[in-house]
Parts: structure tokens; C-alpha cells; sequence
């Protein structure tokens, strides 16, 4: 019998090598629970932005760690991307819109994230990591 709730971990090296296969790997994970091909590319959109800010902001001196934990139940899809990072000092101001601290970036990733899931929520201790949870439902659009 299927178990009611499934899920998954894969940990990763906070490497731009990985990020390719870390959105594979949630939306490969993800087929089968009713979303459209759409609805996995948004999910890989997402999961991308969520690692990249891994992979990009957590670790300033050298890689580290990235958690991605994957589960399902009957309704719903939820993916958590965590890493023991810098963290950030004020998660509200970072998820604004427009908001980056590289110059060179958009400052749209938590944006994207919001938009693309049905819920995002965002824990951060500064020094201790970061954590993002999205949950995404099949037919929401
Ligand atoms: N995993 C993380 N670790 C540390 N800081 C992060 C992390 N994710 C996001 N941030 C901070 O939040 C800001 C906003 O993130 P985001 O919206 O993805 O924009 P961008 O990546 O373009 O800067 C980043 O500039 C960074 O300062
Ligand atoms: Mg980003």
C-alpha cells in the first residue's frame, strides 16, 4: 500500500555543479503526484532560486551543506531547502521585492519563490542557516 506520507532527503555541496541536478531531482520526485508539466517546471524554477541562494549567499568562505527535503501527502507537495550558512539578519526586508545584498543581483528570488508556491516561509538565524519551505498543490493555477 502507498504510505500516506513519502518523503526524501538529498543533501548536496553548495556547488553551481549542483544546482542543475537539485531542481531535477525535486521535480523528478514531484512527477507522479498530479502536477501538470508546468507545474513542475514552476517547481524547478523555485527549487532553483532556493538553492542558488545557497549556493551563492550562504557560504561566503567555502561550500557547505544543503538539505532538501521532499514529502507528500494526499494534498500536497512540500520541498524545504536548508543550509548552515551566514543566515540573514532580517528575513522580512530579504523577501521584499527588489531587495539583494550583491549588486549584481535582482533581488527576486524570494519573490519568484512566493509567487511560483502556494505557501513560502523563510526561517533564518544569522551564524545558524537558513531555511525556506514551499508547498505546492497540483491544479492550483
Ligand atoms: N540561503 C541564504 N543564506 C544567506 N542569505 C540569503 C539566503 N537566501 C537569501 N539570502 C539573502 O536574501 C537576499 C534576497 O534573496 P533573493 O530574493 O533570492 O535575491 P538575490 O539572490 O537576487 O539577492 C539575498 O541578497 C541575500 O542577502
Ligand atoms: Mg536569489
Amino acid at each position: 500500500m502507498e504510505p500516506k506520507v513519502n518523503w526524501a532527503r538529498v543533501e548536496f555541496e553548495s556547488v553551481a555543479r549542483n544546482l542543475g541536478f537539485a531542481r531535477v531531482a525535486a521535480a523528478s520526485w514531484a512527477a507522479g503526484l498530479g502536477f501538470t508539466l508546468e507545474e513542475l517546471e514552476d517547481i524547478k524554477l523555485a527549487v532553483s532560486e532556493a538553492v542558488s541562494n545557497c549556493i551563492v549567499h550562504a557560504y561566503p568562505e567555502r561550500p557547505g551543506r544543503v538539505l532538501m527535503m521532499l514529502s507528500a501527502s494526499d494534498h500536497a507537495f512540500t520541498i524545504s531547502v536548508q543550509d548552515e550558512g551566514v543566515g540573514i539578519l532580517d528575513v522580512l526586508a530579504a523577501r521584499s521585492p527588489g531587495v539583494s545584498s550583491s549588486p549584481q543581483r535582482m533581488g527576486m528570488g524570494f519573490t519568484l519563490m512566493e509567487a511560483l508556491s502556494e505557501s513560502m516561509d523563510v526561517t533564518s538565524s544569522p551564524g545558524e542557516g537558513t531555511k525556506v519551505v514551499m508547498s505546492f498543490t497540483p491544479g492550483d493555477q
